[in-house]
């Protein structure tokens, strides 16, 4: 059974370290496609969205080597540039291989995704920032095939800070020919991994800074190692979780200095938090307040990632409290499962509304993407009783053991093997 249980209604005590960014490693794996030798990637997080990742890469030829927390890609020799329909299903993000393939090879047949259950997630701004280095676009069937007889640099300034945008920019422009100067780019903190990587590969990548990056195309690329920092949203995730159940923690590697909005979220709702030189220290032993409205947005704003995470732990908070959604249009489906533990969240066009002040109850809910799903657990943790959560392969996709991870920090939790079939159906 895909699932976790959780005895709640227990505070937390212990130490845990940060796993490495999914959110950087993705989009680092994909630009290993435009080495002609050998990569190697150190604290990569042990999660199924790397695993895909990687298996996508063996698919374009690559040899791909997984050890624990090591991975090797040679990419000395490619043999394809199709991403498979099942591939592009199972991870939104895949498209920014297109960028990367175009780079190396100058084509690339990718799908286009559907909407998602975290509200639409069109690639129109994809394919205009690549046609604006010279990439023709054609289809048939569902399948984009991405041509580019010249790939040249550009001006691209995007209408939008779209992370992925930016990455697929960067990851094209790097094997186009002349200067590209990207502007209004995201600056969210994997945009800064993925250069630092493509500099270390001998690339020609310039943050100007002010949302600007600037690339000399065309200079030739070499093995290189890189190591992924830690994961900025696994890190609040845990903060939540010491702000639901209450007690104290202390995050190791967690990367403090890109939490700075959370983190003024959690002082706000009761919160003692230290930032230290190797992680963060979390304390929530009186009582949780409302943070008022919180409202995501592009870094360095409140990331719309940890949305749901806070959502869980604003249920129980003194008083009113909301979340403004302004990066998706459709990131609440997780409250109708908290409101199923008692929640009574409502929803009003952008904003969800928390009345605050309920003791959340454990019931059997289920997971319907990755960071809802983390959010679940949240509330497992501060609920009365047992919350099982169902569905747990979303969030495996970015968290590599949350059940170790809590354990450690002192919560009751365990992967569940086999539930009797009526155990846990309270509601
Ligand atoms: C990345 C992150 C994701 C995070 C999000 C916002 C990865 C693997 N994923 O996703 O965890 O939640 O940034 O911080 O790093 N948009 C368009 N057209 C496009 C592209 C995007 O309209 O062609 C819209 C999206 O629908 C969304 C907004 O732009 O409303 C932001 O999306 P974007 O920054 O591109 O997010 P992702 O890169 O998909």
């Amino acid at each position: 059974m895909d699932a976790i249980w959780i005895e709640g209604n227990r505070t937390l005590s212990g130490e845990v370290t940060v796993q490495g960014s999914k959110n950087a490693a993705l989009p680092v794996l994909a630009a290993t496609l435009l080495v002609p030798g050998v990569t190697r990637l150190l604290n990569c997080p042990e999660i199924s969205d790397v695993s895909c990742m990687c298996e996508i890469l063996r698919h374009m030829g690559a040899r791909v080597e997984r050890r624990g927390k090591e991975v090797t890609v040679d990419a000395s020799e490619l043999t394809g540039c199709r991403i498979l329909p099942e591939h592009a299903v199972r991870m939104r993000s895949s498209v920014i291989l297109a960028g990367a393939l175009l780079g190396r090879c100058r084509e690339a047949f990718f799908f286009q995704p559907g909407g998602c259950v975290i509200g639409d997630r069109p690639i129109d701004m994809h394919l205009w920032a690549l046609g604006r280095l010279g990439v023709f676009f054609s289809g048939r069937e569902g399948e984009i095939r991405a041509q580019a007889l010249r790939l040249r640099g550009a001006f691209v300034r995007l209408p939008f800070p779209s992370v992925g945008v930016t990455q697929n920019a960067v990851l094209a422009a790097v094997g186009a020919e002349g200067t590209t100067r990207l502007t209004n780019c995201a600056r969210e903190p994997e945009i800064g991994a993925l250069c630092r990587f493509l500099r270390g590969a001998g690339a020609d990548v310039r943050e100007e800074g002010g949302g600007e990056i600037r690339v000399e195309g065309g200079r030739p690329l070499h093995a290189s190692t890189f190591w992924i920092d830690a994961d900025r949203i696994v890190a609040g995730t845990y903060l939540a979780g010491v702000l639901a159940a209450g007690g104290k923690a202390f995050l190791r590697q967690a990367p403090w200095y890109e939490l700075k909005a959370a983190l003024k979220a959690a002082r706000r709702m009761g919160a003692v938090v230290r930032t230290e030189s190797h992680g963060l220290y979390v304390e929530r032993t009186g009582r949780l307040l409302s943070p008022g409205e919180l409202v995501t947005g592009v870094y360095p704003a409140f990331p719309t990632d940890l949305q749901s995470p806070f959502l869980a732990a604003m249920c129980l908070a003194e008083g009113k409290s909301s979340i403004r959604e302004r990066i998706f249009n459709g990131r609440f489906g997780v409250a109708g499962q908290l409101n199923r533990m008692g929640a009574d969240i409502r929803i009003g066009g952008d904003r969800a509304f928390v009345p605050g002040g309920r003791r959340l109850s454990g019931c059997r809910v289920a997971a319907g993407e990755l960071r809802g799903g983390a959010a679940l657990t949240v509330a497992g943790l501060c609920a009365q009783g047992r919350t099982v959560v169902e569905n747990c392969h979303f969030i495996r996709r970015g968290y590599e053991d949350i059940v170790r991870d809590l354990k450690e920090l002192g919560a009751d939790i365990g992967n569940e093997t086999e539930v009797p079939p009526d155990e846990g159906r309270q509601v």
